[in-house]
């Protein structure tokens, strides 16, 4: 299926076809999901608005994106009724345990390289200037430098 996919305007990246694809083919899980981050967008807000009620301009905005987000809750969970959708749970996607799992990858060389001498320091800065793509290829890029320079293997 070949469509013109819409551009938004906060993306640093186009959405791919493959993406829409998988996206129509489980539309149902689509817009519980959609459901779920209009309920926690409103949540937030009345959170906020509750942490900080002495701001007044901040609660007015706050006011506003509530209700809003409210509005579009409301709206796609007549999207679910009407295609017989029942509210509920979503099961985690697994992005969150990976992106999980990166992060304690890092603490754990973070708290090793703590106890480390100056020159490994020196090393994860080099290789933080040599990886400049998102958080996993650094820590992959530094922990791969670190393993050679712990091995006394070349850093080549
Ligand atoms: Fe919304």
């Amino acid at each position: 299926m070949s469509l013109t996919l819409p551009t938004i305007k906060f993306l640093k990246q186009p959405t791919s076809e493959a993406w829409v694809e998988q996206a129509i083919a489980h539309l149902d899980t689509i817009l519980l999901d959609h459901s779920h981050c209009e309920r926690k967008a409103a949540g937030v807000a009345l959170n906020l608005m509750f942490r900080y009620p002495a701001r007044e301009k901040l609660v007015r905005m706050l006011t506003a994106i509530a209700r809003e987000e409210l509005e579009h809750f409301e709206q796609v969970n007549q999207r679910l009724e009407q295609r017989g959708i029942a509210l509920g749970p979503l099961a985690a996607p697994p992005y969150g345990a990976g992106l999980s799992a990166q992060i304690e990858l890092a603490k754990f060389y973070r708290s090793l390289m703590a106890k480390a001498s100056a020159p490994l320091w020196d090393i994860l800065d080099f290789s933080n200037n040599l990886f400049r793509s998102p958080f996993g290829d650094r820590t992959a890029g530094g922990i791969i430098i670190v393993r050679k320079s712990v091995a006394g293997k070349s850093l080549s």
